[in-house]
């Protein structure tokens, strides 16, 4: 089949690389030119695990194409995927400009039937202004091609995407139209196989299914968050207690990972996008307020447990950071934890040695060069001349350290662990004390 996807971001290109993998001819729409000329160029604008690869031999077998022609998209695809940004507006609330501009390109330029796939994550009701902006825009031309809007929310985990997309817990398709329904069951077929995982729903209901989604998983986690605090308070082992509760199957395994907050491009932007939502519709969210707010002190922490450690004393001190992305597996900075420690750091007089090992280019692109940050070409050279260490990120690489390295190199032997994956006892062991999320600290000794 013949599919365009405007916006060649992370989601556009996962789904455009995956839909080429099964035999679709595919054709990838964006308003930037630098990026067609990089992807045209055999070259990738993000890091996600297996897209290269996945992009490289669709693009060679013709399945996969990319182009700043939207006409020529619009002329392709039955199926025209909108998979552009929704940013945060001032207030919160998911930002349609992109949205409803790549809406009115395809009114603009359609001349036979089209469906219309909002695949970013946009507010409940957005589809029907996607609709209507089609329409004017045939209105403005004196046209009118039929057209329907489906909502098809992805649910995609980065650094997992490929496999997430191929293999999906679910297929969310939101429509009043069987017969959209049927085509749109066809093109996921191949993602469809052992038992069928596609669902139909109403628009509203598809819509608010992924903020729903989010929503949970960032109210379990901020849960778990609010609980260490009183883990440690009471003088508890936040761990024992995850193990404890997660053994109930309806609590689960899952997400109740304690730590310096959730970030990423779609908890933090989701849950204040619903807060706005319900807001703006005269209802007073106060969970989804609690969860914002508890994530926020969260990222705080670990500067406080720092300070409070150093007796407010971090001016001319070096920190030496492991991990800058906001989950490991991805170059992605947004929202992450590490900024806000940085930062605070920073403030505060003190230097930051940090080490990450995908995330150095966008930290420079974020921060620039700054004498007080250097960005070391290995975990155990970012020690070098630091006072303490911080583990922002729990990348593989970081759970098992050499301790008397760490020892060795650090000026006060200390370790501040904001994903609670290193074993504390290992680290008293070889000297270091360790302070760690929801647990009271491990001295040597
Ligand atoms: C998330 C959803 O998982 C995905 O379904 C949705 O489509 C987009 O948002 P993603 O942002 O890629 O995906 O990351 P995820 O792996 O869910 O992690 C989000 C953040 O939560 C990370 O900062 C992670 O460190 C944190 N986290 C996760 C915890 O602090 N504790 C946990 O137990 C799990």
């Amino acid at each position: 089949m013949d599919v365009t996807i405007f916006g060649s971001g992370y989601v556009g290109l996962v789904t455009g690389a995956c839909l080429a993998e099964v035999g679709n001819t595919v054709l990838c729409i964006d308003i930037d030119p630098a990026k067609i000329d990089l992807l045209n160029s055999g070259g990738v604008p993000i890091y996600e695990p297996g897209l290269d690869e996945l992009i490289k031999s669709n693009r060679e077998a013709g399945r996969l194409r990319f182009s700043t022609d939207a006409e020529a998209g619009v002329r392709h695809g039955l199926f025209q995927f909108i998979a552009v940004g929704t940013p945060p507006d001032e207030d919160g609330s998911a930002d349609l400009q992109y949205v409803l501009a790549v809406a009115r390109t395809i009114g603009e330029h359609m001349d036979g039937y089209r469906i219309l796939v909002d695949k970013s994550t946009v507010p409940v009701g957005t589809a029907d202004k996607v609709a209507a902006a089609v329409r004017e825009t045939q209105a403005a031309r004196g046209a009118t091609v039929e057209f329907d809007v489906v909502s098809n929310p992805e649910f995609l985990k980065e650094g997992a995407a490929i496999e997430d997309f191929m293999r999906p817990d679910r297929i969310i398709v939101g429509t009043d139209n069987p017969r959209t329904a049927e085509l749109l069951r066809a093109l996921y077929a191949p993602f469809n196989r052992s038992h069928d995982r596609l669902m139909v729903m109403d628009i509203r209901s598809a819509e608010l299914t992924k903020y729903a989604a989010n929503a949970m998983l960032a109210t379990k986690i901020s849960f778990m968050n609010e609980l260490s605090n009183i883990a440690e308070a009471v003088g508890a082992d936040i761990d024992k207690v995850r193990v404890g509760i997660g053994s109930d199957p309806r609590i689960g395994y899952q997400f109740i990972y304690p730590g310096c907050g959730y970030g990423g491009s779609c908890f933090p932007k989701d849950v204040r996008a619903l807060e706005q939502t319900a807001r703006s519709l005269g209802y007073d969210p106060q969970l989804l307020h609690a969860v914002e707010a508890v994530n926020f002190r969260q990222k705080e922490l670990l500067f406080k447990k720092i300070n409070d450690y150093f007796a407010g004393d971090l001016k001319g001190r070096t920190i030496a950071l492991w991990g800058l992305s906001f989950k490991p597996n991805t170059d992605d900075m947004r929202e992450a934890s590490s900024r806000v420690l940085m930062e605070s750091l920073w403030a505060a007089g003190a230097s930051v040695r940090a080490f990450d090992p995908v995330a150095a280019d966008e930290t420079r692109r974020i921060y620039g060069e700054r004498a007080d940050l250097t960005l070391a070409a290995d975990a155990m050279s970012a020690l070098d001349g630091a006072d303490a260490l911080a583990i922002l990120t729990e990348w593989a690489q970081f759970r098992s350290p050499n301790f008397a390295t760490v020892h060795g190199k650090l000026k006060t032997p200390v370790i501040f662990d904001g994903r609670n994956i290193l074993d504390g006892r290992l680290a008293n062991a070889a000297g270091l004390t360790y302070v760690s999320i929801g647990r009271l600290p491990l001295r040597p000794g």
